[in-house]
């Protein structure tokens, strides 16, 4: 039988992932196993604090279901989506700004009509919304599928509800753009709103006394052929949460200056039951391959 020092051990379990036949796997493992090991040795963790570990995070695994990911969650508010974002869009060349897709993209976007109110039936103060989809010199994008989503005036999405179940997806639709790379539909002014803090992860928020607030945001998620899939937010300018959001996504590019507006009528001629506000952001599309992100829980299901 084998005697290891810590460094031994460390070596030794390295060594055992060898003969994995996929190298990049085979270096993700080892270099996850460093890593560790460092972590275990630089903190000499206790049998306890291991144990709260473990527990905490089989206590993440059993929050999620179809509709709640728990994991996406911790990754987030521990800056792992982000930095993951960092480390796959270093070189914009021009294009717009990612961040991270969130826990709440959970499918169901139905092709809409440009101009639909997406919101109809939520109470909140009306919100305009247009867009254009270029590539890197501006040239329109035409048949580009946009996936939008956001929380509604209370900072639930609708995936969060009882409701969905037999209402189905609301501040929630897909749109294509026009031949002139154009779309543009109505909503409501989405809020600032606390991430969910009924779980393990928001328990570790509140007991570590930071906040669990997001800044006012509706997520975009842009698909074109030939483009590298756009995940991103944008947010509302004067947000007060916008430099301390609880998942460090804010960029500066993506904060919109979003107008009031007493105007009668809307961008598409359509009169406006009162005052409203214009959100205009345009998106610049990077040349490149990928896969759009599969909902987290479709893709569950798939891979079981
Ligand atoms: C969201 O914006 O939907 C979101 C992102 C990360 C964590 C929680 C919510
Ligand atoms: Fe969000």
């Amino acid at each position: 039988m084998p005697q290891f020092n810590d460094a031994e051990l460390t070596a030794a379990v390295v060594t055992s992932f060898d003969e994995t036949p996929n190298e990049r796997a085979k270096f993700l493992l080892q270099e996850l196993v460093k890593s560790l090991h460092d972590f275990v040795r630089r903190t000499d963790l206790t049998f306890d604090e291991w144990g709260y570990a473990i527990d905490f995070l089989t206590r993440v695994g059993q929050k999620c279901t179809d509709t709640r990911q728990e994991f996406i969650l911790l990754s987030d508010v521990l800056g792992v989506s982000m930095l993951v974002d960092a480390v796959n869009h270093r070189e914009r060349g021009g294009a717009t700004e990612t961040t991270v897709l969130g826990p709440f993209y959970v499918g169901e976007h139905k092709e809409t009509a440009h101009g639909t109110d997406i919101s109809s039936e939520l109470e909140g103060e009306r919100m305009f919304v247009q867009s254009r989809v270029t590539d890197l010199k501006g040239k329109p994008l035409a048949g580009v599928a946009v996936d939008v989503w956001h929380a509604d005036g209370d900072g639930y999405y609708d995936s969060q509800k009882p409701s969905y179940e037999t209402h189905g997806p609301s501040s929630r639709a897909r749109f294509v753009t026009d031949a002139d790379g154009r779309f543009f539909f109505r909503t409501i002014l989405p809020c600032s709103y606390p991430i969910p803090t009924d779980g393990p992860v928001g328990e570790m928020i509140i007991q570590t006394r930071r906040h669990p607030m997001r800044p006012a945001h509706v997520h975009f998620l842009v698909n074109a052929p030939g483009y590298e899939p756009l995940i991103t937010h944008v947010f509302i300018d004067g947000d007060k949460y916008l430099d301390s959001d609880v998942v460090f996504g804010v960029k500066d590019e993506l904060v919109a200056d979003v107008e009031p507006r007493r105007d009668a009528t809307m961008p598409d001629g359509k009169p406006a039951d009162g005052p409203w506000h214009l959100m205009t952001y345009d998106f610049r599309m990077k040349p490149g391959q990928g896969n759009a992100p599969k909902p987290m829980m479709a893709k569950a299901h798939e891979d079981a």
